[in-house]
């Protein structure tokens, strides 16, 4: 049975001999828990019809920009958000020297430009096209935007030639792209606190802050689609229920620090995606205050710090933080990440143009000891399945050195 979660991969198939091995790729994308939509270039349709592609990977296959009953379905721009990879393969000379130039004159090459997913190449050619100091250059300005190369593999061509320029084999690109080190959520613990909490100031009025609880309801869904048994402790939201194993709702730093404190010893991750209030009214008033006074002043008391509480714990859980700054991002979610001994820190740098507080968008600087790794802006969604990922790829690694 296959158990991994799903990762949306669009498979960009150009035109060459390689696009049989194309067809097998999808079986194996699907065997690691892929699901794959396929969009072909025309000169791949001379290789191999739709109808193969659309069998093996059970989705209608698209080859037009312009073909009004696709686009009254998913349109070119659905497709290019939904996806979370996309994957040319094979990506001919052809192909290459388009993306390089930013061309896009067919649906694969404007799906290209419309994507913010992670891009993945494997070039098939002749390898004396591979060779070509204009491949090279495009090769080169491709990887500087981010784009990664997968092969190509040396030895005998279709063309008789021998050299570099054989596509890579479907189990070695789905590898790639998939690694099985996501594998270690599999039935995983996990406790997430998200949204605000609110700090009674009276029955009618609180202290609360703009957290809208989207990162955290789409980080306990991606952990949970990571195959974790996860628990949302949660602040008051506008959002439905995250589809995980429990919601648990909550309304003040204090009611959150009890749940969570009630429950961290029995979870294996602990991640910190709440905006807790740090100070508290002393005393609520039980009635409503009145405005007979010109100034009114607030007696504050610091609130339980939950996450730092929970990282000091025997045997803590892996424990994630996050960090919301609005300046020295990085120097205050490294002395965060060092000073509450935690295992990682999301740095996010909040009330600019970069996303964080109720925007759909949001960019991360994720560190722990030893490294870090930057997740651009994109949509909240799609930021959450990338976190989860390196989530489970930094659990497991402790766990890898732990036994
Ligand atoms: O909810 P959204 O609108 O989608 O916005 C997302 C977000 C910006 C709220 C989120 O991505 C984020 O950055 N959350 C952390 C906000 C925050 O309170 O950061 P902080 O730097 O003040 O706190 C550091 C860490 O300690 C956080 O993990 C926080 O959950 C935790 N903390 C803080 C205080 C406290 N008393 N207890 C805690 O556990």
């Amino acid at each position: 049975m296959n158990d991994q979660p799903i990762l949306r991969v669009l498979l960009g198939v150009g035109g060459g001999i390689s696009v049989y091995k194309s067809v097998d790729l999808v079986r194996r994308l699907a065997e690691r828990g892929c699901e794959v939509r396929v969009v072909m270039t025309q000169a791949a349709t001379a290789f191999v019809t739709p109808l193969t592609f659309q069998a093996v990977s059970g989705h209608s296959v698209r080859t037009d920009l312009l073909d009004p009953a696709a686009e009254a379905g998913m349109d070119h721009i659905e497709l290019a958000r939904w996806a979370d990879r996309l994957l040319i393969a094979p990506a001919t000379a052809n192909l290459m020297a388009r993306l390089a130039a930013g061309i896009a004159n067919d649906l694969l090459t404007t799906l290209a430009l419309a994507s913010e997913a992670q891009l993945y190449l494997a070039p098939a050619m002749n390898q004396a096209m591979w060779r070509h100091p204009a491949t090279q250059a495009n090769l080169a300005t491709l990887r500087a935007r981010g784009a990664r190369i997968l092969g190509p593999a040396e030895g005998g061509q279709a063309c008789g030639d021998v050299g570099p320029g054989r596509m890579l084999e479907p189990l070695e690109i789905a590898a790639a792209l998939r690694p099985r080190v996501q594998q270690h959520l599999a039935g995983a613990r996990v406790l997430i606190t998200a949204g605000p909490t609110r700090e009674a100031l009276d029955p009618v009025r609180f202290l609360g802050n703009r957290s809208s609880g989207r990162m955290g309801y789409a980080l306990a869904e991606a952990l949970a689609e990571l195959g974790a048994e996860v628990v949302l402790v949660s602040g008051p939201t506008a959002l439905p229920a995250p589809r995980v194993a429990e919601v648990i709702q909550i309304e003040s730093a204090l009611q959150m620090h009890a749940v969570v404190m009630e429950r961290a010893r029995r979870c294996d991750l602990f991640v910190a995606t709440a905006a807790v209030a740090d100070y508290r009214p002393v005393a609520p008033a039980e009635r409503k205050l009145k405005k007979d006074t010109e100034k009114l002043k607030l007696d504050l008391i610091r609130n339980p710090d939950i996450l730092a509480e929970v990282a000091a714990l025997h045997s803590a859980p892996f424990t994630v933080g996050f960090a919301a700054e609005t300046d020295r991002v990085l120097e205050y979610a490294q002395s965060k990440l060092t000073n509450k001994r935690l295992d990682m820190i999301a740095a996010n740098h909040v009330g600019s143009e970069r996303g964080g507080f109720e925007r759909p968008d949001n960019a991360l600087t994720v560190l722990w000891n030893g490294g870090s790794h930057e997740l651009p802006l994109m949509n909240k969604a799609r930021l959450a399945r990338e976190l989860a990922a390196l989530i489970a790829e930094r659990y497991g690694a402790r766990h890898a050195a732990s036994t």
